[in-house]
């Protein structure tokens, strides 16, 4: 069985490059430029480090730490929201998308810098190989919440709670089942900003929209990872080629 799997992880590999090496084609010379966290991503940095190097001027703005040790390897400009607040193009991959080209994001925990910098963008281009297209976001994959450490249990306590709340009609019944992210040895993930994520596994997200709002209502919530009404265009690598899908 070992052999088939392999094959499949190559396979996805492949579609990841795909989508991401489409999506420089809409980078121009002089553009700023929001560069996304993941390992779809990095195919986009790998042929922008190539560009650059061919006489490519953009300047970038990572959304981790990560990224930005990635785009200086690669001899990509980088600048910062501070000096540039508002970002011609961002491309950032996703842990799924639906029909409406809503997302969940953070698989990787950058979701709050990822959003800050998708939402000071003109333009937000997503690539995913076709397994992140979903009917319904929330089912294949928990939504992630950064939570700052003060009070982190009781946060997640009314994370919980939170599908439960009788006044809630419409949430009632989702409700969700959460866990504290850890890395090897049972340590807490902690973020680029220092925080938790506590991943939230819901049954299904029915009003991504509602939910996304209701969430960062909750003392001690700093982000969630639902972008909703951000996307302008998905880049899909499939077997059968490209698919680009947009409002
Ligand atoms: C990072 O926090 C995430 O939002 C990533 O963009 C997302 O998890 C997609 O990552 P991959 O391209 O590695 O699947």
């Amino acid at each position: 069985m070992l052999l088939p799997f392999f094959g499949e992880l190559v396979e996805r590999e492949e579609l990841k490059k795909l989508a991401g090496e489409e999506a420089v084609k809409h980078i121009e010379d002089g553009m700023i430029v929001g560069l996304g966290t993941g390992s779809t991503v990095e195919y986009t940095i790998c042929k922008l480090g190539e560009l650059v190097r061919n006489g490519l001027k953009i300047e970038c703005i990572p959304t981790s730490i990560h990224t930005k040790r990635r785009a200086k390897e690669e001899n990509i400009p980088l600048t910062t929201l501070e000096e540039h607040p508002e970002i011609d193009v961002t491309i950032d991959g996703a842990d799924e998308v639906d029909s409406q080209l809503n997302l969940v994001k953070g698989g990787g925990g950058s979701l709050t810098r990822e959003k800050i910098i998708a939402f000071n963008s003109k333009k937000l281009i997503i690539i995913v190989d076709d397994s992140k297209i979903v009917k319904s976001l929330g089912i294949d994959f928990p939504l992630p919440v950064e939570v700052v450490k003060f009070g982190w249990q009781s946060t997640k306590k009314a994370l919980e709670q939170f599908g439960w709340q009788p006044a809630r009609q419409k949430l009632e019944e989702i409700g969700c089942t959460v866990e504290l992210r850890k890395v090897m040895g049972d340590e807490p993930f902690i973020t680029d900003n220092g925080n938790y994520i506590l991943d939230c596994e819901f049954e299904r997200i029915e009003n991504p929209e509602e939910l996304e709002k209701d969430i960062n209502n909750i003392p001690g919530v700093v982000e969630n990872g639902l972008f909703v009404n951000l996307v302008n265009e998905v880049i899909v690598g499939g077997k059968q080629g490209i698919l680009t899908l947009d409002k």
